[in-house]
C-alpha cells in the first residue's frame, strides 16, 4: 500500500468498512463508512485511535507498513466507543509494551466492553506527551460524543485528531482529503452522520468548537470520513450552522400511509409548499426511507410537514419510530405542520400533535385531518393551504 501522509512523520492508517449494512446497527451505509486511524512515527511511536474490531487485519497490516519493524509506545484513545476502541485488546497482544493513553473517564467504559487493560497512562485536560519533534496535546470534549470523549492536538503540524467531531459516513473512495473530492457529493453524508451521531449533543460541540479555534489549527484529521487540510472553513461553518440550528430554506414532508391516501395529501401539500416558493422540498415515506436519512433534511431545513393516518386510535407505527428520533434529536427552530388520515377513528393527527407540541416548533397552519382520501375540493383546498401557509413561513424565517 502506499503511504499516506498528513505531514512529516505522519500517516494514515484507517480502514474502509463497505460490508457493514448499519451502523451502530441501526443506520443504513450505502456508502459504508471509514475508521480513521493515524500513526505518528517519532522517536516515540504513537497511534491515534484503533478501528473496529472485524477490521483488525488490514488495520494491523497498514500499521505494520509504516512501522519498519518498530513497535507502538502510545496508543491514543480519544474515544471509547466500539467503532474506535473494538480492537485495543488485540492491539495489546500485538503491542505487549504499548501504553493505552486516554483521560480520567476512558478507562471505565473501556474496562466494562473488553475487561482489565493493562499499560494505561491517564492524562489530564490539556497535558501534553512529547513524542520527540512532535508533541501531543490532549482536550477532554465531553459529549462529542460520549462523556469520555477527548481530541488530540499535534503542536508542531497543527493538526487536530478530531475522533467523532468533524467526522461522515461513507468510506474513503481512493480520496483521503478534502482536495481530493467533489465537496458538494461529500455534504450529504456528513449532515446524516453530523445529525444521527453529533447532533443530540450539539451544545457540547459548539462549546468545543469555540474552545479549539485558539489553538491554530492547520488540519483536522477526523475518526471518520475524509481529512480536512484544504478548505477547514468549509467544515467549521457547517458544523456552527448545524450545531447552532441555523436551517436552510427548505421544508421535508414525511408521512406514513397504509392505503396511499396520506400519501396523496403528501402531493398536495408540497404543491403548496412550491407555489409559495420553496425550491427545496423532500418528500419521505417513513416506511421506506430509513429514519437517519430523514432526521438529516430535517435537521438541514427550517420547514417540517409531518402526516399520518390513523392506526389504531394511534398513529402509523413508522411514523412513532421517526417522532421518537426528533424528540430524542431535539432539532430546534422549524416551522411545522401535520396531516393526515383519519382511517375509522382518527388518532394519526391528534397523536402527533401531542407530540410535535413537546418539540416546541413553531406552529404555521392548523393541521389537518381527512376522512378518506383526499377527493373532495374542500379537503384539496384545506391541504394545499397548509402546505402554502409553511411554505410562506419558512421564506419568511430568518435565522
Ligand atoms: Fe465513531 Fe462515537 O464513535
Amino acid at each position: 500500500m502506499n503511504k499516506i501522509q498528513l505531514a512529516k512523520d505522519v500517516y494514515y492508517v484507517g480502514v474502509n468498512d463497505r460490508r457493514t449494512d448499519f451502523f451502530e446497527n441501526h443506520i443504513q451505509l450505502p456508502n459504508g463508512v471509514s475508521y480513521n486511524s493515524y500513526l505518528i512515527v517519532d522517536e516515540k511511536v504513537a497511534l491515534i485511535d484503533p478501528v473496529e474490531v472485524g477490521f483488525i487485519g488490514q488495520f494491523l497490516a497498514n500499521v505494520r507498513s509504516i512501522l519498519d519493524g518498530r513497535s507502538v509506545d502510545y496508543l491514543i484513545v480519544n474515544h471509547a466507543e466500539p467503532d474506535h476502541s473494538g480492537s485495543i485488546a488485540l492491539l495489546q497482544k500485538e503491542f505487549p509494551e504499548m501504553q493505552v493513553v486516554g483521560n480520567a473517564k476512558t478507562f471505565a467504559p473501556l474496562e466494562a466492553f473488553y475487561g482489565e487493560l493493562q499499560n494505561k497512562k491517564v492524562v489530564a485536560d490539556s497535558e501534553t506527551l512529547p513524542l520527540g519533534q512532535h508533541t501531543l496535546q490532549f482536550f477532554t470534549a465531553p459529549m462529542v460524543h460520549w462523556p469520555e470523549s477527548m481530541v488530540t492536538f499535534e503542536t508542531t503540524t497543527g493538526i487536530l485528531f478530531s475522533n467523532d467531531a468533524f467526522g461522515g459516513f461513507g468510506a474513503l473512495n481512493g480520496s483521503i482529503f478534502d482536495d481530493q473530492v467533489d465537496l458538494a457529493c461529500y455534504e450529504d453524508d456528513m449532515c446524516r452522520y453530523y445529525a444521527n451521531i453529533v447532533g443530540k449533543v450539539a451544545l457540547p460541540a459548539q462549546k468545543a468548537i469555540n474552545r479549539l479555534s485558539a489553538l491554530g489549527i492547520k488540519m483536522i484529521a477526523p475518526s471518520h470520513g475524509l481529512v480536512w487540510r484544504s478548505d477547514l472553513r468549509w467544515v467549521t461553518s457547517r458544523y456552527l450552522r448545524w450545531s447552532g440550528h441555523q436551517g436552510e430554506e427548505g421544508v421535508v414532508i414525511a408521512y406514513g400511509s397504509m392505503y396511499g391516501n396520506t400519501a396523496a395529501m403528501a402531493e398536495i401539500i408540497a404543491r403548496g409548499v412550491a407555489d409559495a416558493g420553496v425550491r427545496n422540498i423532500r418528500i419521505y415515506d417513513v416506511s421506506r426511507t430509513e429514519t437517519s436519512f430523514i432526521i438529516s433534511d430535517i435537521w438541514k431545513y427550517k420547514g417540517v410537514v409531518l402526516g399520518a393516518c390513523a392506526h389504531y386510535g394511534s398513529m402509523f407505527p413508522n411514523m412513532a419510530l421517526l417522532v421518537h428520533e426528533i424528540e430524542h434529536f431535539k432539532p430546534q427552530n422549524k416551522m411545522y405542520g401535520l396531516f393526515g388520515g383519519m382511517s375509522w377513528s382518527g388518532g394519526g393527527v391528534s397523536t402527533l400533535s401531542k407530540h410535535a407540541t413537546e418539540a416546541q416548533w413553531q406552529l404555521a397552519a392548523d393541521p389537518v385531518e381527512v376522512k378518506g382520501a383526499p377527493i373532495r375540493e374542500e379537503d384539496i383546498d384545506r391541504l394545499y393551504a397548509l402546505g402554502h401557509a409553511i411554505g410562506e413561513a419558512v421564506k419568511k424565517t430568518e435565522n
